[in-house]
């Protein structure tokens, strides 16, 4: 048979009604180019300003509905879990209304600060069972009325460690049997770029840094790994260093700016840090500050 070579032409497939495999060089012009896809708006985006050097690599210990630090469009990335106001030490208990409005602010102000063609994901986990509240459909809502285009959903399979809940309502019971939620959402979501779209081209001497596998990966859109154990964290509920790890990856060039509006104890960071990235960081609380602090010298050490 003869060998296939890096000069070797390509037929480009294109998009059929049922999907279809061996979708490298493939056009889907025609099937992107139908009435439901949206008009994307690029009027409103701003322009990429440089953040100065003495705002980067700190955590500031404020509310981030106000990131008066940082300029407009300074941020390639942002990656959060908000606060779930399910009585946390840290939640207020805030009606459905106020918890969304605490939302939309700091997904404004996100706007604000990203870069045209950054992105933002926000990881969530839906909450109760009588009703379920579907938070994710919230978010989705609140960030697409701000301007983002929504990219894609992640969901992250938690696994065991997500799987030992009993309240499973009804016991072998139709009367009320209810869901174990064993994953969680990362929603991803772009601020459109005026000249290409969705794309976000390097700047001078950023580089790539995502390897073969890990692209591989994480383009799925079903991510498997363990949650992060609140008790050595020292957090009630903190995301493993690996969700911002892969999210960085893949979204950013080196020596982007990455930012995180609840950074909590600070994986965010611990993940920008550790592949060559900027990070900037917000938190209510003083402690959570702190403790990401030394979580962020912390793993400065192992490097
Ligand atoms: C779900 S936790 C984030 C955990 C984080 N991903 C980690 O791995 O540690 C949400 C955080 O938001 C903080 N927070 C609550 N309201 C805030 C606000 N308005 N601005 C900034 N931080 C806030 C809380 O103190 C809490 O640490």
């Amino acid at each position: 048979m003869p060998r296939r070579d890096s000069t070797t032409k390509r037929r480009s497939t294109s998009t059929s009604s049922f999907g279809a495999s061996g979708r490298s060089s493939h056009d889907s012009s025609a099937f992107y180019s139908r009435a439901f896809q949206p008009e994307i708006d690029a009027s409103n985006v701003g322009e990429e300003h440089a953040a100065p050097e003495d705002v980067l690599d700190r955590i500031y210990a404020h509310a981030s509905e106000d990131m008066h630090e940082l300029p407009d469009g300074s941020v390639h990335l942002m990656v959060t879990s908000p606060p779930y106001n399910v009585g946390k030490e840290y939640d207020e208990d805030l009606t459905m209304e106020d918890y969304r409005s605490l939302l939309h602010r700091v997904l404004a102000e996100t706007w604000r600060v990203t870069a045209p063609g950054g992105r933002v994901c926000v990881n969530v986990a839906n909450l109760g069972r009588k009703p379920y509240i579907p938070l994710h459909a919230y978010v989705i809502s609140d960030a697409s009325e701000i301007g983002f285009q929504m990219r894609g959903e992640i969901i992250w399979d938690k696994g065991a460690g997500a799987g030992t809940s009993t309240a499973w309502g009804s016991w072998r019971s139709a009367s009320n049997p209810t869901l174990r939620d064993t994953h969680e959402y990362i929603l991803v979501f772009q601020k459109p770029h005026p000249k290409t779209g969705f794309g976000r081209k390097a700047p001078e001497g950023r580089e790539n840094t995502i390897g073969r596998d890990d692209f591989l990966d994480s383009t799925k859109s079903v991510w498997h790994f363990s949650p992060q154990s609140a008790k050595r964290a020292n957090h009630p509920a903190p995301f493993p260093v690996e969700l911002p790890r892969r999210l960085i990856e893949l979204y950013t060039f080196s020596g982007d700016v990455v930012l995180d509006p609840f950074v909590g104890t600070g994986a965010t960071a611990i993940a920008a840090t550790a592949t060559g990235r900027r990070y900037v960081g917000y938190d209510t609380s003083a402690e959570y500050c702190a403790t990401a602090e030394e979580r962020i010298a912390e793993s400065l050490k192992d490097t």
